[in-house]
């Protein structure tokens, strides 16, 4: 038995595939580098859901139904009512997924991959008093994201970094989010339960909830020159430091690589703060070499969450929504998962091994 089904192979699948070892994530037969270089998200999400909704279809139909489910989700946001304002985005996101329909035909699937790019732009803007904005359908996704957070029209370089974002992490193997909707589907409850389900996990903070504490951890740095001394004493008193390290990585997350590149055409036209681009590369490189000085037998480099954090930081996002808008790019992957789980239909059920009390013989 293996205490958090550490190696432990679950399913089969053609989605995706996470290699440790030389640092690669393959989804559906590309690599991730060039995924992010030739494919939009909409791009990546008919690649993803290909052959698994009973019909076939491209980029283009793709981006069209889900501009078109995006307002249809549009309507729901009425029911965000003063109590489900008082929720942390996360929260108020999932309870107005809770009011969809169930099912598995394609509508249902649309309106699961648009909610979370509606509802979570919408709930941040009544959270601060503003009026929601409806969808624009004309717009890609992840321009529409941004105009439905801030009511401009972002620049050509948000967008792409945006669109890079969630294409970085549609899909990610077994994670425990992932595997959260699969055991949901394959008890063929639909694939609105399964999105809450994987929702659910990802909120918790050893999963989906990390980029937030990279910010505190760089407000608290301060300055470039203050990042050897500060990490130094973070890890005397026993601290991680934030958005370094995997447990399957053991070469550098080649997510980071994708965002920090996506991050690149924002700061040379000026888009991020430029003392905040110094900072996150200083920490990065004395984090590194302390790392390596510290732990020699254990390789550790920088995660997905460390440039996850300046880029959502960059584009606008509040962090206590950043785990909404890992979301809203992984609900794809979650849907993906939950189909061909749903498809094999066999029903996930281990066993367990009992180590309480024996009934006292008679
Ligand atoms: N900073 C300092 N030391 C670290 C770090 C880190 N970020 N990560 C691991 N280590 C050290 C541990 O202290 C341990 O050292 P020891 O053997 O001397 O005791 C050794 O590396 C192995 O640690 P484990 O806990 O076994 O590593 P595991 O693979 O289980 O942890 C994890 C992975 C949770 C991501 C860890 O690296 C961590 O806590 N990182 C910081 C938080 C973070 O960035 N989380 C986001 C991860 S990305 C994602 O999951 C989407």
């Amino acid at each position: 038995m293996k205490n958090g089904l550490e190696d432990v192979i679950a399913a089969e699948t053609q989605l995706s595939d996470v290699d440790g070892e030389a640092g690669r994530l393959i989804i559906r037969g590309v690599s991730l580098d060039h995924l992010v270089a030739d494919c939009s998200y909409e791009g990546v999400a008919a690649l993803l859901l290909d052959g698994l909704m009973e019909r076939s279809f491209d980029q283009a139909q793709l981006r069209e139904w889900l501009a078109n489910a995006r307002t249809r989700v549009f309507d729901h946001v009425e029911a965000a009512d003063a109590t489900l304002l008082t929720l942390p985005p996360v929260d108020a996101m999932r309870a107005l997924i809770a009011r969809l329909p169930d099912g598995e035909d394609l509508d249902t699937a649309l309106s699961l991959l648009a909610a979370p790019a509606v509802f979570l732009p919408a709930v941040l803007r009544l959270q601060r008093g503003e009026r929601p904005i409806a969808p624009d359908a004309s717009l890609p996704h992840a321009a529409d994201i941004l105009r439905m957070l801030t009511g401009q029209l972002p620049s050509k370089e948000q967008t792409a970094a945006l669109d890079a974002y969630l294409v970085t992490i549609s899909d990610h193997g077994l994670n425990a989010s992932t595997f959260a909707s699969r055991v949901i589907a394959s008890t063929q409850a639909g694939l609105t339960s399964s999105v809450l389900a994987a929702l659910s996990a990802l909120k918790g903070p050893l999963h989906g909830g990390a980029p937030g504490p990279v910010l505190d951890m760089l407000d608290s740095v301060g300055t470039a020159g203050n990042a050897g001394k500060w990490l130094g004493e973070a890890l005397d008193r026993g601290e991680r430091l934030m958005g370094f390290g995997h447990r399957i990585y053991r070469v550098r997350d080649p997510r980071a690589d994708a965002l920090k590149g996506a991050l690149k055409p924002l700061i040379s036209t000026g888009q991020v703060d430029p003392a905040r681009g110094a900072l996150a590369e200083a920490v990065e490189a004395a984090a590194l070499a302390i790392l390596k000085a510290r732990k020699p037998n254990r390789p550790l480099d920088v995660n997905v969450e460390f440039y996850t954090a300046l880029l959502l930081e960059a584009l606008g996002f509040p962090r206590e929504a950043f785990t909404g808008v890992f979301a809203i790019g992984r609900t794809v992957g979650w849907l993906a998962h939950a189909r061909e789980q749903a498809l094999d239909g066999r029903l996930i059920r281990p066993r367990s091994v009992y180590i309480g009390p024996l009934p006292a013989a008679a």
